[in-house]
């Protein structure tokens, strides 16, 4: 039997894939334009909370939570939306505890059906929660709510653990002081 191989054209094969495909071309520039930017990390985190919670409808709250170097507790950093009493979070504590114990995404598309559950607001009723890593610890968060029930995609996953690969540089080492 002959086989025959045939060679693909390699730049087409290993062009870059495009960042943040998933997202539109509004939420794409501006993110790109930010992690560009010439603003310091914890300023980069802040635009980042307030364009997501601008540009994309099921977004109702957008914040980071950063791990309290040392310690199992995470701290509200830079966020956009209403101010929320949970400033402090111990690992395994809420969605967000449970997500950094975890150490992987965690979404909960009905809030009301899930006993361990920090509430902020009445309003909201899904939440997703994306571990920030960096040498394999959990160092901080993306935490999302929305005021839609089942609001939370594949695509919604892909796209911020991609955030969270871009924003692990912006958390600084001694953050929050
Ligand atoms: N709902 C979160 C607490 C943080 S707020 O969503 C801002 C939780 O259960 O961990």
């Amino acid at each position: 039997m002959k086989i025959s191989i045939i060679l693909q054209d390699q730049t087409e094969e290993h062009e870059m894939p495009e960042v943040f495909a998933n997202q539109s071309s509004a939420v794409r520039s501006r993110l790109v334009e930010i992690l560009d930017g010439n603003n310091d990390g914890p300023g980069k985190l802040q635009e980042i909370a307030d364009t997501l919670r601008e540009l994309i409808p099921h977004y109702n709250w957008v914040g980071f939570y950063i791990t309290l170097p040392g310690t199992r507790t995470l701290v509200l950093g830079p966020f956009a939306g209403q101010p929320t009493e949970h400033t402090r979070i111990e690992f395994g504590r809420g969605i967000c505890g449970q997500a950094a114990e975890r150490q992987s995404t965690f979404v909960v598309q009905d809030v009301s059906r899930e006993d361990n559950y920090l509430s902020c607001s009445i309003k909201v009723k899904s939440e997703i929660v994306v571990p920030i890593f960096r040498d394999g610890s959990v160092i901080g968060e993306i935490d999302i709510d929305s005021h839609r029930r089942d609001a939370f995609t594949e695509e919604d996953s892909r796209f911020l653990e991609e955030l969270a690969l871009r924003t692990e540089p912006l958390v600084p080492k001694d953050f929050p002081e």
